[in-house]
């Protein structure tokens, strides 16, 4: 049973993803609203460590909603995950006063999360990354703006590719998830999709491809590849060699996660971290805030990391369908 909490911490922790802001702006201001003090803590679980912590009233958060990264700053701390780290960390907050902490981050921040949780401190989680890749919930902050972000980009790389009559092979984000390249593969009408969740392609089924295309009359080739796939430089090589056909690699790498968040992470986020207060406030720990079927919703921490989440079959079979 979680005991009545007065100061509300707020972290965030592994990749930085757009929106990230809009979420700390509104654990500051609905947490002050509702009466309670706030606390930032830097650089993730690292800066907790290291006792990194500020004070945040509501006007340290203005003018922060439009930014790109997190301005608490983010980190990867593998100290945390050791048990003399986690009671060190729980620790820190109580020397603070932090009763209730939120925890914007990925899956990885979550087990952070839950450690601090059983160690006396009410914590919730809030799903932060680019990668879409939390299977309790169909949105993640941060996910709308970068897949915008490598769209445009690809867009753009299609355009060079057409007018030269290249193929271009167009690498985006996504180590363990092929949602951003999924999604791109549809909304820039690509050739081809590589996925880490399908890694069994096959590479002469893409140079097959690539030359009925362009016997069909296409001027360009766009294959959109994920960074869990990888190799795109040596990919375009062979393929190049293998079809006659120019190619070039392009690797989009971290802007995808930079720039200024789209409507949907500011206002998602925002709704995200607003909630994250006022769950605490009704006295619950070890929660994550999830969107499911047109709701936010929330789960226990333990839960949400044990369901499983794959890319949607008829989607990808779409996504071929339509790059005729
Ligand atoms: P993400 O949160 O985006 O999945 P990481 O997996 O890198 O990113 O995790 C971010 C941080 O969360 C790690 O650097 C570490 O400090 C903390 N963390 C990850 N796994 C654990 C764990 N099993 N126990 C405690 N803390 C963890
Ligand atoms: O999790 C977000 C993400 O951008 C992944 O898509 C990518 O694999 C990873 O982070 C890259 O991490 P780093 O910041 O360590 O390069």
């Amino acid at each position: 049973m979680s005991k009545e909490i007065k100061t509300i911490g707020v972290l965030t922790s592994g990749g930085d993803a757009p929106g990230m802001n809009a979420a700390i702006r509104a654990v500051v201001r609905v947490a002050i609203a509702r009466g309670l003090k706030v606390k930032g803590v830097k650089r993730g679980y690292q800066g907790l460590l290291n006792e990194e912590i500020i004070d945040l009233e509501a006007r340290n958060v203005s003018d922060i909603i439009q930014r790109g990264g997190t301005v608490l700053g983010t980190a990867r701390c593998l100290e945390f995950k050791t048990k003399e780290g986690q009671q060190k960390g729980a620790e820190i907050c109580r020397k603070h006063g932090i009763d209730g902490m939120v925890v914007i981050g990925g899956d990885g921040s979550y087990r952070g999360a839950q450690a601090l949780s059983r160690l006396g401190i009410n914590t919730i989680g809030l799903p932060g990354t680019i990668d879409l890749d939390i299977a309790c919930t169909e949105y993640t902050i941060g996910f709308d703006t970068a897949v915008n972000t490598a769209m445009e980009a690809i867009d753009k790389v299609k355009d060079t590719s057409s007018s030269h009559e290249r193929c271009s092979i167009v690498e985006v984000m996504g180590r363990d998830a092929g949602y951003i390249a999924l999604w791109c593969g549809i909304a820039n009408g690509a050739e081809d999709i590589l996925l880490p969740e399908k890694y069994d392609f096959n590479e002469q089924e893409i140079i097959n491809n690539i030359i009925q295309s362009r016997k069909r009359g296409k001027t360009h080739h766009i294959i959109i590849n994920a960074e869990g796939i990888g190799h795109s430089t040596s990919m375009a090589r062979r393929i190049e060699a293998a079809t006659g056909i120019e190619t070039r690699a392009t690797i989009l790498g971290h802007m995808q996660r930079g720039g200024s968040p789209t409507a949907k992470d500011r206002y998602y986020a925002s709704i995200m971290g607003a909630l994250a207060v006022d769950i605490l406030l009704a006295g619950k720990t070890n929660r994550v805030v999830g969107y499911q079927h047109g709701q936010f919703v929330d789960f226990d921490i333990e839960e949400a990391l044990n369901m499983q989440k794959s890319i949607d079959e008829y989607q990808f079979e779409v996504a071929h369908l339509l790059s005729v």
